[in-house]
């Protein structure tokens, strides 16, 4: 009796076996010269598109590094952030932590444009960001560096990943533990915080440590709040959370 003759899923398991034999093995590291012929120019046509958005938005820096953080704390650095929300996509731009919350797509928009203008084809979403926060830092008076490059991008977004970001608020334990989870120690998150010394946040995600905190009627003696002067403030109890009508 003669054996079966090939499937198509044998002979695909077969072509598969061959490539891997024949393919070196995929241990690709990021390297600062990855675009070094693709396209020499990356940085300095990422940097001169951030520089125009300064002109009109001083905030647009502090921005595109939390979405650089945002995308690198979910599954990585693979730019799943910046996919928007279809029928197979639950985009991470629609959690809580991020919803009314990070901005500076146009800008990156802008920035892509700009690089398939010079590179079409070449350079990733992920290694954009990455680009565009490291620029961020240093037109803000900054240190700069050669970013590591080479990242690729996701076709998949991690909504419920999104979700769990660290909270403002989560206790320190919570938040260690969330960055042990990606391999950063507390070396790290203390100067990745530092990130905080510039941008915005909203009122409501921080006022409850502001006038009342755990009921004290006064605020968490752990904030450094010299430059107000809580006894001219009227602490009626509605203060609690108070923000004036902002968000
Ligand atoms: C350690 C845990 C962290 C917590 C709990 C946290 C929380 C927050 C919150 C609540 C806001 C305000 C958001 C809003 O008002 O809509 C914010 C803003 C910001 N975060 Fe974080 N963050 C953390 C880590 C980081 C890291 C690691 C970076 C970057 C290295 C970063 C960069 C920023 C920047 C630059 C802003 C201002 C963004 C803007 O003005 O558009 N944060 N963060
Ligand atoms: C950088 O990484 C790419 C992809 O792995 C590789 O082709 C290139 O040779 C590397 N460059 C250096 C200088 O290691
Ligand atoms: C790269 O930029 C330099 C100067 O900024 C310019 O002279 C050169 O033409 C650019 N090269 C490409 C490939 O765009
Ligand atoms: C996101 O997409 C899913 C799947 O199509 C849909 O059920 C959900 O309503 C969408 N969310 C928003 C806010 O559009
Ligand atoms: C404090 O605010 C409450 C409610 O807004 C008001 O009724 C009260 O007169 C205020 N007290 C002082 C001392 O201003
Ligand atoms: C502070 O909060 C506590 C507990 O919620 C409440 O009983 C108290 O009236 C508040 N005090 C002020 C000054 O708002």
């Amino acid at each position: 009796m003669s054996p079966p003759p090939p499937t198509c899923t044998t002979f695909l398991l077969v072509t598969i076996f061959l490539l891997a034999m024949i393919l070196p093995p995929s241990n690709a590291q990021l390297n600062s010269t990855f675009y070094a012929t693709t396209c020499p120019n990356v940085s300095s046509i990422v940097s001169n598109v951030v520089q125009q958005a300064f002109l009109s938005d001083p905030r647009i820096g502090a921005s595109l590094i939390r979405l650089h953080f945002h995308d690198c704390f979910v599954n990585g650095c693979d730019a799943s952030v910046l996919l928007d929300n279809s029928s197979s996509i639950l985009s991470e731009k629609l959690a809580a932590t991020n919803v009314n919350s990070i901005r500076g797509f146009d800008v990156v928009d802008n920035i892509k444009t700009a690089v398939e203008s010079s590179c079409p084809g070449i350079v990733s979403c992920a290694d954009i960001l990455t680009l565009a926060a490291g620029s961020s830092v240093s037109q803000s008076g900054g240190p700069s560096w050669s970013a590591l490059l080479g990242r690729r991008d996701s076709l998949t977004a991690n909504q419920a990943g999104a979700n769990s970001l660290p909270s403002p608020f989560e206790g320190l334990t919570s938040i260690t533990a969330k960055f042990t989870a990606v391999g950063l120690n507390t070396n790290d998150l203390v100067a990745l915080s530092g990130a905080h010394t510039f941008g915005r946040a909203q009122c409501q995600l921080f006022s409850n440590r502001l006038y009342n905190f755990s009921g004290t009627g006064s605020p968490d003696p752990n904030i450094k709040l010299d430059i107000l002067d809580y006894s001219a403030a009227n602490m009626s109890a509605k203060w609690e959370w108070n923000c004036f009508g902002q968000p």
